[in-house]
Formats: C-alpha cells, structure tokens, sequence
C-alpha cells in the first residue's frame, strides 16, 4: 500500500475575513446548508472528542440535531463512556469533515446536559426500534456476545410492545455551548484559509490563522 504519494489539491472555494459572516453561528449555518445540499452521506456526523476518564482525548461520531446560538445538541447514553468523561470535564471539541467541500469546521466549548423536555420530545419522535435499541444498549459496557444484544432488544421490544416506549432516564441530549470556532478552506498548494472566531466577553473576535 502506498500512502506517500496519495496527493489532492483544492481549489474550490475561498474563505477571507470579510466573506465570512460576523456572526459564527450564521457562518455555521451557511456551511451546513451547503453541506446538506452536497454528495456528502452523513452531512451532520460530527467527531465529538472528550477528555476521557484515563486523562486521554477520545474521540467518536455522534450527530448533530439541532443547534442554535445557544449550542449545538446531539443525543446519547449518559452512562456512557463519553457521558462519564463529561460528567468528569465538559470540555469538549466537535468537528466536522465535508470532503467534497474541502472543508472542515472546529468548534470547542463546554457540554451540559440538555433538559429533560428537549430530551422526551427528541425521544418520542425516534422510530419505534431506535426507542428499543437506546433501552437495550448500556453503551459503552462489555457485553458477553452478539445475542445477549438481540435477546435484550426482543425483551424490550415486548415490554413496550402495548404501550409507547417511555424516555429512558440515562438517555438525552447534550448542548455544547461554543467558545471557539475554526473556519477551514482548502486552497492550492496547501495555502488553506484558516478563520477562527474567539468569544470574548460577549464579542465574537476573528482572525486569520496560518494553515
Ligand atoms: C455515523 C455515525 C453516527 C453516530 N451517531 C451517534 C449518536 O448520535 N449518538 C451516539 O451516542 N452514538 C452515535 N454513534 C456511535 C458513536 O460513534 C460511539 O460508537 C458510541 O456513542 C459509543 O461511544 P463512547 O463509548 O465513547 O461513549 C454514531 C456513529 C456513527 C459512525
């Protein structure tokens, strides 16, 4: 396998401080929507990374489903092994990667736990066997095989089976609460265009970082 000569070039688009919006969120907004509209399969699968109870970065995909000034939402079990980590520090980082695009967004901030309302109507409106499987799974813990998954997902298929599968009570969203965001736009011979936006006080600073 020869990985050393793999080479892309991008040409795409550009990003300069006065074409990105002021507002971070909007710019957020404005990339997402192109996102969607392109080829991309999981347009809002975004890297969350935590510091894990071991003290070192851990990183998976989770999706993003909402987000809005105040923070950007995504849905999991609490007794995870990403809701231990941030139960312990809610510092967090989200990332996203468009390729066709050339484009990738960095946020950080802090996660907290969304409330129990946003969690139920989120909840409520998942497919029958989504509600299933969130029961069924404790993510995260060892589990002896593939069956013991099955045989617990059967079983609570019929515990709900007459009545309409409650909110689990170690499942719900997180908002992660940004306080910094990082623009980047490929460009030709690896010059990317790098904008940060960094919230101070109330204010949104931006600035242009070497790629
Ligand atoms: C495309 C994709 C989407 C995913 N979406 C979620 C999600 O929204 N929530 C979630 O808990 N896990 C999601 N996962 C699974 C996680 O990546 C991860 O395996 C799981 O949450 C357990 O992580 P943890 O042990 O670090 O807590 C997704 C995985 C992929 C590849």
């Amino acid at each position: 396998m020869k990985l050393d000569t793999i080479r892309n070039e991008y040409n795409l688009s550009a990003l300069t401080k006065k074409n990105v919006d002021t507002n971070p969120f909007r710019q957020f907004e404005n990339w997402l929507k192109a996102a969607l509209y392109s080829k991309e399969k999981e347009p809002t699968a975004m890297s969350l990374s935590t510091i894990g109870t071991d003290g070192f970065p851990d990183s998976r995909i989770v999706l993003l489903k909402f987000f809005n000034e105040n923070g950007f939402v995504f849905f999991t079990n609490y007794s995870s092994e990403k809701g231990k980590s941030i139960e312990k520090n809610p510092a967090v980082s989200l990332h996203f990667f468009w390729p066709s695009l050339e484009r990738q967004i960095r946020i950080s901030g802090k996660a907290e736990k969304t409330n129990h309302g946003i969690s139920e109507k989120y909840f409520i409106e998942r497919p029958f066997d989504s509600q299933i499987a969130a029961w069924a799974s404790e993510q995260s813990k060892e589990i002896p095989s593939r069956e013991f998954l099955e045989k617990r997902f059967e079983e609570y298929k019929k515990t709900f089976e007459n009545n309409t599968p409650k909110l689990p009570p170690f499942w719900g969203g997180y908002n992660v609460v940004p306080q910094k965001f990082e623009f980047w736009q490929g460009r030709v011979n690896r010059l990317h265009d790098r904008i940060l936006y960094e919230k101070n006080e109330k204010i949104w600073t931006i600035k242009r970082l070497a790629p």
